[in-house]
């Protein structure tokens, strides 16, 4: 193969998690221009439907709407049927859906707040994770990319919460990947530092200095368009990653 076709997603059907904007919508078109058909998913029907018209229209890729609160086990299922009912095939799952809510001191934080922040970053992941991986093992295999944060290596105060669920997500990548190679599924990480997201912005409301303030901790003093993440996740999910499993990619300018 030439370097340009290890790259090549084309009969491929690829499943992002939390597409219908910021990182996973760009990362919906990256692998859709790499050739892949997408699944665009969010918690509403509607904002999915007009997510992968946008994406149809910019790119000229297919892209299907389906709704799925990642924190719901059984909307899980349905997403899993759904998916192999309308597309017939995954061939990478991109777990990116996470939520951030307002920073919470660990004495402060309520079972609800925990529970909130686990099951959509942690639980929800593992469980699409589970009932993908031995259907694409029957198929001859796939990439699963857990999306985490630079935080799940550090955490400080008032965000132990968020980066305590992505710390473990970390690990169970790790765990993914064991259980899982023998059926031809890799499973990586990709760890983004700062980008403009609606993620970020919304720190910004909470904290005016919070987008500076990464920006400077990283070594090139800037927050991320999201469109840089697709040369990763195309990576991580095209057999140009094929000898790459149960690591993680750190793509935070140095942060
Ligand atoms: N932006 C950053 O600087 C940054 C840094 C480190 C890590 N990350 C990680 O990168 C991922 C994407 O973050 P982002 O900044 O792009 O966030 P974002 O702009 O807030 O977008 C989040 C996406 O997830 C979806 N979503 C939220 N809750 C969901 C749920 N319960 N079920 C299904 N989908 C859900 C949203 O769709 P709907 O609103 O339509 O449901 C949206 O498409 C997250 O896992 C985040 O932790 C981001």
């Amino acid at each position: 193969m030439t370097t340009i076709e290890i790259f090549d997603l084309t009969g491929k059907v690829a499943l992002v998690t939390g597409s219908t904007k910021g990182l996973g919508h760009s990362m919906a078109k990256g692998l859709a221009q790499a050739g892949a058909q997408v699944i665009v998913n969010g918690r509403r029907q509607e904002d999915c439907d007009a997510a992968a018209r946008k994406l149809a229209d910019e790119t000229g890729g297919e892209f299907t709407g389906m709704a799925c609160h990642m924190g719901d086990w059984s909307q899980i299922e349905s997403l899993v049927e759904r998916a192999y009912g309308e597309c017939g095939r995954v061939d990478v799952l991109v777990n990116n859906a996470g939520i951030n809510p307002a920073p919470v001191m660990l004495a402060d934080c309520t079972q609800e707040y925990w529970d909130k922040v686990y099951d959509v970053n942690l639980k929800g992941p593992m469980r699409l994770a589970a009932l993908v991986a031995p259907r694409m093992g029957e198929m001859g295999g796939g990439s699963i990319i857990n999306v985490t944060t630079l935080g799940a290596y550090m955490g400080g105060p008032s965000v132990g919460v968020y980066t305590s669920c992505k710390a473990a997500l970390n690990n169970l990548t790790r765990v993914m990947a064991a259980e899982w190679v023998s059926l031809g599924v890799r499973v990586n990480a990709l760890a983004p530092g700062p980008f403009m997201s609606e993620m970020m912005k919304g720190a910004d409301r909470v904290n005016p200095n919070f987008s500076r303030g990464s920006a400077a901790a990283t070594l090139m003093k800037r927050v991320a368009d999201c469109d840089e993440v697709i040369g990763s996740v195309v990576y991580l999910a095209s057999d140009a990653s094929s000898f790459v499993t149960g690591t993680d990619l750190k793509v935070s300018g140095g942060l």
